[in-house]
């Protein structure tokens, strides 16, 4: 090889468009809010990470934090209530991507990845016939409208095992969900940071990496300023009209190894900024430092019980009215 071609062949990892490492792609201004006291999380690595405002029809929606070597999102930070666009959510196929971090110059918004191919982001597919599912780490479910489309982005989703990712979405996100209802009633917003850790040795098409680890952190508190608030902007969903249950902010986390056996475990969550390595999960919330972790765990537990005798209690009430009709009728079967 001579001089020439070798100083080529060094300069050529530079002059590959997947040099963005840790470049932000856009300006993470646009879309603080995503993050409680608008800071993102603190002390997370920076090498071959990029930050992605997810933009869909017009509208940000979330940020990820992405690994562009190993192909997977670290987290994705979202909040509830944060409904936006018009458009019924949908779920699209293929997924999209994000073109920005083959090319700064492609179109901000993600877009189908129906046809691509990328050495620095995960397509479509790359997951098709891999044995695993596309695992979300924002939930398809847990917004609406446009903002839950925009959740089926392979920035957004790891490999996961589909009885895990449906153990998951059970033992974690369907509660994360509850609580986040019942943080919305007091008038308050969930931040929630949700991602993964620990590689396998297992590589979908010798190129996506497959975490050992989902967990998610939650903070329920005030927004800072209400009424520029952009998520909560828009028609705001019922659920503010009932009863106030509880008036406090919270804090709360779930880990889980993504083997289908294994439970989810619930932790504070300075327990977990401990097992990541990482210093700040949020801003300021309550419970996430020793002084008052172990009260709000407690309340937490409280709520969690709460939620799940409501959805008994609603019941029982549904099967006595049709009791009552019955009787009414004269209708007596037992
Ligand atoms: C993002 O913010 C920058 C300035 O911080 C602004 O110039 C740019 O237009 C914004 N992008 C969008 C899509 O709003
Ligand atoms: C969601 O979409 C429906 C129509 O599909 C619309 O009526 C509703 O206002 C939208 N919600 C928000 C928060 O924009
Ligand atoms: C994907 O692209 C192929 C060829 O470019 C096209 O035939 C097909 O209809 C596209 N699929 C979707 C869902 O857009
Ligand atoms: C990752 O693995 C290390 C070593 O086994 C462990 O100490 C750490 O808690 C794991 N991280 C998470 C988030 O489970």
């Amino acid at each position: 090889m001579g001089t020439a071609s070798l100083a080529l062949f060094l300069l050529l990892p530079v002059l590959d468009p997947g040099a963005v490492q840790g470049e932000v792609i856009q300006d993470l201004n646009n879309c603080s809010w995503f993050f409680q006291g608008k800071t993102p999380p603190q002390g997370f690595d920076t090498q071959n990470r990029i930050k992605i405002c997810q933009r869909y029809k017009n509208h940000y929606h979330f940020v990820t934090l992405y690994r562009t070597d190993l192909r997977i999102p670290v987290y994705s930070a979202y909040r509830y209530p944060c409904t936006m666009g018009v458009d019924k959510k949908r779920r699209p196929s293929p997924w999209f991507y994000e073109p920005q971090i083959d090319d700064p110059r492609a179109s901000m918004e993600m877009i189908s990845s129906n046809g691509t191919s990328s050495g620095n982001q995960a397509v479509d597919t790359d997951y098709q016939r891999s044995g695993y599912d596309r695992g979300h780490l924002y939930p398809f479910s847990f917004n609406s409208n446009d903002s839950a489309t925009a959740t089926t982005t392979l920035t957004n989703a790891v490999p996961q095992k589909h009885k895990a990712n449906e153990n998951w979405a059970e033992e974690a996100e369907s509660i994360v969900r509850k609580l986040a209802v019942e943080c919305h009633r007091s008038g308050r917003s969930m931040y929630v940071v949700t991602g993964s850790a620990n590689s396998t040795n297992i590589k979908l098409k010798n190129k996506i990496v497959v975490p050992e680890v989902a967990w998610t952190a939650l903070c329920c508190t005030s927004p800072p300023d209400q009424n520029n608030d952009p998520c909560l902007n828009n028609n705001l969903q019922s659920e503010r009209e009932n009863v106030m249950m509880y008036n406090k902010d919270f804090s709360a986390a779930f880990r889980k190894r993504m083997m289908p056996e294994e439970t989810t475990v619930r932790l504070t969550v300075r327990e977990l900024q401990e097992q990541l390595g990482v210093v700040k999960m949020f801003e300021s919330c309550r419970g996430t430092s020793a002084d008052d972790e172990a009260e709000t765990f407690k309340e937490v537990t409280m709520l969690i019980a709460q939620n799940r005798g409501d959805s008994v209690s609603k019941w029982s009430w549904v099967f006595a009215v049709v009791y009552c009709l019955l009787s009414e009728l004269g209708l007596k079967w037992f």
